[in-house]
């Protein structure tokens, strides 16, 4: 098992600067009531300065949403590891189901976004998933195992300790659907064994995440799964009473 819980919050294509100064001034006046947890914020980039600077004096992580594979070029609309580093950020989404689905990402374009991101020393969040009909079909650690088959492969494991997986079925994001605790252990549980057998007993230290409709209500049982080392939260992340209560059931 890890040391500590991790709950990570991707806010995706929201938030402002009102936001960062709401949300971190109310998770600092409540920090003690989640001391044990790491919390990582993803916001947009336009608000990483912003919140690098409202977080100087606490320990609420900055994160990213994604990174180019590349070092620096003619790359429109991108950034780079170290423009990431620059910015003070310590930990970056890779492989999130919107970026594979939206944007044409594949496993292989994935690996090396990671490989980059750890050669930079960046904390890797590698996202993995599977879809409705992917379930449905029984082939939900089929597909899983895949993905972090190819993600991961030639990664080496000096670099096991800066990855965390996160495991967000497709058809529990943004739904309400969240997976029922019993479902994300099981693949939570095949995770586990998946990284041991990757990098060996440093495998059970890698936190595992879930995420997907992680709630307040739900947060709690989930978090309390022997596999589950925390969340990686979306919706629920923007809201300051919410994103409490999930840090405070992740403790
Ligand atoms: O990366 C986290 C996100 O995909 C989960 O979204 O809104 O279901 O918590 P949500």
């Amino acid at each position: 098992m890890p040391n500590a819980s991790l709950v990570i919050a991707n806010w995706k294509m929201n938030g402002n600067k009102a936001l960062v100064k709401e949300m971190t001034a109310f998770l600092r006046d409540n920090k003690e009531q989640f001391n044990a947890v790491d919390v990582v914020v993803c916001p947009p980039f336009t608000l990483i300065s912003d919140l690098t600077r409202e977080c100087y004096y606490d320990d609420i992580a900055v994160g990213a949403q994604n990174v180019s594979e590349h070092e620096s070029g003619a790359y429109t609309g991108e950034v780079s590891t170290s423009q990431l580093k620059e910015a003070g950020v310590g930990c970056v989404l890779i492989g999130h189901s919107e970026r594979r689905q939206l944007f044409a990402e594949n496993d292989e374009q994935i690996n090396r976004k990671i490989k980059s991101a750890l050669s930079a020393d960046l904390q890797v969040v590698l996202c993995v998933g599977e879809n409705k009909s992917q379930r449905d079909a029984g082939e939900t650690w089929n597909v899983v195992s895949q993905q972090v088959k190819n993600a991961l492969q030639d990664v080496a494991t000096d670099n096991a300790g800066k990855i965390v997986v996160a495991y967000e079925p497709v058809w529990a994001i943004g739904t309400g659907d969240t997976a029922t605790p019993e479902q994300a252990q099981e693949v939570h549980e095949n995770l586990r064994a998946l990284v041991v057998d990757l990098f060996g007993e440093i495998g059970n230290k890698l936190p595992l995440l879930y995420g997907g409709s992680v709630k307040p209500d739900n947060a709690k049982e989930l978090f309390s799964q022997k596999d589950i080392d925390g969340g990686l939260i979306g919706g629920a992340s923007l809201k300051t009473d919410d994103f409490l209560s999930i840090c405070q059931a992740a403790q």
